[in-house]
């Protein structure tokens, strides 16, 4: 399973790159709108840092808006895909940048259903969003493992990313489930890096040593 991050912020994606960890990047209006500065520079520091897909979302909701912002946005830079909210002017646009050779990420996927419209329309990716369908008392990654088993059965090559990430757990599961990628935010990068029987290992190991430090020191 690919990791990408889930933000706008360079500071983090340069964190996380570090780390070797990072395969791609996903923004979207709202990570956007935390960062100063014009969000098409914002983008193009994204990509001449990243090289792999760093996805930029339209804000226009009828097709012909969308697929003129989406390629807009396609010429940043080589490794942009278009981010569009699953809706019917939206499945039409996927087709038409697809058919360009835009890559398109379809985005606030919560069923099933919505998964297959958008890989019949020919996306590149899917985004389904667990943590908000957690929040509404559903189990979010049912909808990556539905959406995954009817990609095999299938052969659909359309990737799903699962989204709206919130904790370890969700990665967890997100690899049980099939998916193709965890978009992951900085915060839950570094929570995947901790566990508090390593914290203790490394205490004990130092003290350990402190003796035969201080044994050598006689
Ligand atoms: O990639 C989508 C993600 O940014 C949404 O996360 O936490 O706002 O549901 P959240």
């Amino acid at each position: 399973m690919k990791f990408f991050i889930d933000t706008a912020n360079l500071d983090e994606i340069r964190k996380a790159k570090s780390l070797g960890i990072v395969d791609g990047v996903t923004t979207n209006p709202t990570l956007l709108s935390r960062e100063a500065g014009d969000p098409m520079e914002v983008l193009k520091a994204i990509c001449s840092e990243i090289s792999g897909p760093v996805s930029a979302e339209v804000v226009s909701l009828d097709e012909e808006g969308i697929v003129r912002e989406g390629r807009e946005l396609a010429k940043i830079a080589n490794n942009i895909v278009i981010k569009i909210p699953i809706t019917e002017d939206g499945l039409r646009a996927v087709r038409r940048l697809e058919a360009e050779g835009i890559h398109t990420n379809v985005t606030l996927v919560f069923s099933p259903m919505q998964a297959l419209l958008a890989a019949k329309a020919g996306a590149t990716y899917i985004s389904a969003f667990v943590g908000r369908l957690d929040d509404v008392s559903h189990v979010g990654m049912d909808t990556v493992r539905l959406a995954s088993q009817i990609y095999d059965t299938y052969g659909f090559d359309t990737q799903i990313i699962v989204a709206s990430i919130r904790n370890p757990l969700h990665v967890l599961d997100a690899a049980l489930a099939g998916a193709d990628i965890a978009t992951i935010p900085y915060k839950v990068i570094t929570q995947l890096v901790q566990h508090p029987l390593t914290e203790i290992g490394i205490q004990r190991f130092l003290e350990d040593w402190k003796k035969v430090e201080a044994r050598k020191k006689k």
